[in-house]
C-alpha cells in the first residue's frame, strides 16, 4: 500500500464509512425490483432470514480477516495462507466489473435529477419515457460519461472525505424522506382502497416461493452488503482493535436493510396500484418508471421538489458506493504494479467506460445482443452477484472452516468484547458452502434456461 494505513477515529466512523459503502444503488434500485419479481413479501421474509444468519456470519469473518492481517483483499489472503492468494484476486476482479454496469444506472439517477430539476415531473410520469431514454444512444452515453467522471474526479483528488462528510449528513435526511414517500405511498394506497400492492409486499405468501427466491435474494446480500469482494476485508483493516465488530456488523446490516425496505416500500406496493400485477416484473427500469408516477400525485410542485431532493440524495448514496468500488480497483493495481495513482485512475476510468459501454448500448442500439437470453447490464450483474459472489463466498467460509479455523475469527471479533453470537457463526461458517453451491447450481441451471419450474413451489 501507498498510502499509510490510517484507521478510522472510532466505532461511529467505522460504521458511517462501511455504511457508505453498502448504502447505495443496491439498496434503491436492485432490492425494490427483485423484490417485485421474486414473489414481494417472500422475498422480503427470505432476504431478512439470510441477512442476519449469513450475512451476518460472512460480514463478521470478513472484517475480521481484515482488521487480524491488517491488509486488503490478496495481501489478506496470502497472509492467511499462500495458496490463498488466488481467492483475494478473484474478489478483486468483481468491483472492477461491478464498476462499470454501476455507473450506467448512476447515470439514469443523474438524467432523473436534471428531469426533476427542469420541473418535469409529468413528462417523467409517462408511460414510455424510461425507455425512451435508456433507448436513446447519445443520452445513455452522456449520463453514463457524467457519473464516471464524476466518480474518477473524486477519486483523483482524492477528496473522498469530503464525499464521506457530505454524505453523513445526507444519509440521514436520505432514511427521513424515504419513510416521508412511503407513508404517501401507504396512506395514498390506504385511502383509495387498493391493499393489493401493499399485502403483496408485505406478506409473505409461500405460494409465490421459488428457488429463485432464494437465488436472487443471496445474490442481493452479497451486493447490498458489498461481500464476497474484499471491500469489507479492507475495512476491517482500517477498523481499530477496541472496536466492537459483532456491534459494527449488527449496525451496518440494520441500516442495510431498513434503507432496503423503505425502498421497497415507495415502490412495489406503487407498481401494483399504478400497472398492475404485470407491472412487477419490469426488471432494472422498476425505480425509474415508477418514482415519477409517485411523485406526479404528489401535484406538479411538490412532486418536482421531492423529486429532485430525492435523487440529489440517492446520487451521494450512489456516489459513495461507486467511490468505494474503484477506490478498490486503483488501489489493487495500483500495488500490484506500481504505477503513479493518477495514470492508475485514468486507466481505470478509461478501462470502466470501455467495460460499461456495452451495458449502456443494451436497451438501445444493441439491444439484439442478449448473452443467456439477458439484455448486457443483467448479464453483468447476473455474472458477478450470482456466479462470481457466491463462488467468492464459498472460498472464503471454506478458508475460514479449514485454513484458519473459525476460533481465529472468533478470537479476533473477542479482542473488542465477547462474540455474543458466536454459536451462530460457527453453524452458518459450515452451512454456508453447502448452501451457496446448491444456490449456484440453480443459478448456472436457470441462466441456461434450464428451469426447475414446479420445484420447490409450495
Ligand atoms: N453495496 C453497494 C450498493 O448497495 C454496491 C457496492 C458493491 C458498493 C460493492 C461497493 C462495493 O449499492
Amino acid at each position: 500500500m501507498k498510502k499509510e494505513r490510517s484507521s478510522f477515529t472510532g466505532k461511529l466512523g467505522f460504521v458511517l464509512a462501511a455504511a457508505g459503502s453498502a448504502v447505495g444503488l443496491g439498496n434503491l434500485w436492485r432490492f425494490p425490483y427483485l423484490a417485485a419479481q421474486h414473489g414481494g413479501g417472500i422475498f422480503l421474509l427470505v432476504y431478512l432470514i439470510l441477512s442476519v444468519t449469513f450475512g451476518f456470519s460472512l460480514m463478521v469473518a470478513e472484517i475480521a480477516i481484515g482488521r487480524k492481517t491488517g491488509l486488503s483483499a490478496i495481501g489478506a489472503f496470502n497472509k492467511l495462507n499462500k495458496k490463498c492468494t488466488f481467492i483475494g484476486y478473484l474478489a478483486a476482479v468483481i468491483p472492477a466489473l461491478i464498476l462499470p454496469y454501476y455507473s450506467v444506472i448512476g447515470g439514469w439517477v443523474i438524467k432523473y435529477l436534471t428531469v426533476f430539476l427542469s420541473v418535469n415531473v409529468a413528462e417523467a410520469s409517462r408511460e414510455g419515457y424510461f425507455d425512451n431514454f435508456i433507448g436513446n444512444t447519445g443520452q445513455s452515453l452522456l449520463f453514463f460519461a457524467i457519473f464516471i467522471s464524476l466518480t474518477a474526479i473524486v477519486v483523483l483528488f482524492g477528496v473522498e472525505k469530503g464525499v464521506e462528510n457530505v454524505s453523513k449528513v445526507m444519509m440521514p435526511v436520505l432514511v427521513v424522506l424515504s419513510i416521508g414517500i412511503a407513508a404517501f405511498v401507504c396512506i395514498s394506497n390506504g385511502i383509495q382502497g387498493k391493499w393489493e400492492g401493499l399485502s403483496y409486499y408485505l406478506k409473505p405468501d409461500f405460494s409465490h416461493f421459488s428457488i429463485m427466491t432464494v437465488v436472487s435474494a443471496m445474490g442481493q446480500l452479497f451486493y447490498s452488503m458489498s461481500l464476497a469482494m474484499g471491500i469489507m476485508i479492507t475495512y476491517g483493516s482500517y477498523m481499530k482493535k477496541e472496536v466492537s465488530l459483532e456491534s459494527s456488523a449488527h449496525q451496518i446490516e440494520f441500516f442495510d436493510m431498513g434503507i432496503a425496505f423503505l425502498a421497497g416500500l415507495m415502490i412495489v406496493p406503487s407498481v401494483v396500484s399504478y400497472s398492475g400485477i404485470e407491472g412487477l416484473n419490469k426488471g432494472p427500469g422498476l425505480m425509474f418508471d415508477t418514482l415519477p408516477k409517485v411523485f406526479n400525485d404528489m401535484g406538479a410542485v411538490t412532486g418536482n421538489i421531492v423529486g429532485a431532493v430525492f435523487f440529489v440524495l440517492v446520487l451521494f448514496a450512489a456516489l459513495t458506493s461507486s467511490i468505494s468500488l474503484m477506490e478498490t480497483v486503483v488501489s489493487i493495481i495500483q500495488d500490484k504494479f506500481h504505477i503513479e495513482r493518477k495514470i492508475t485512475c485514468l486507466i481505470v476510468l478509461g478501462g470502466a467506460f470501455a467495460i460499461g459501454l456495452p451495458s449502456a448500448l443494451g436497451f438501445g442500439v444493441w439491444s439484439e445482443v442478449a448473452p443467456l437470453g439477458m439484455d448486457i447490464l443483467t448479464f453483468f450483474d447476473f455474472l458477478t452477484n450470482s456466479v462470481l459472489m457466491p463462488i467468492v463466498a464459498i472460498l472464503t467460509c471454506l478458508t475460514v472452516c479449514y485454513v484458519i479455523k473459525p476460533k481465529t475469527v472468533i478470537e479476533e471479533v473477542s479482542v473488542s468484547g465477547r462474540f455474543k453470537l458466536a454459536w451462530l457463526f460457527k453453524v452458518m461458517i459450515y452451512i454456508a458452502p453447502v448452501l451457496l453451491l446448491i444456490i449456484l447450481v440453480f443459478a448456472i441451471f436457470e441462466a441456461f434456461g434450464i428451469t426447475f419450474g414446479g420445484l420447490l413451489k409450495f
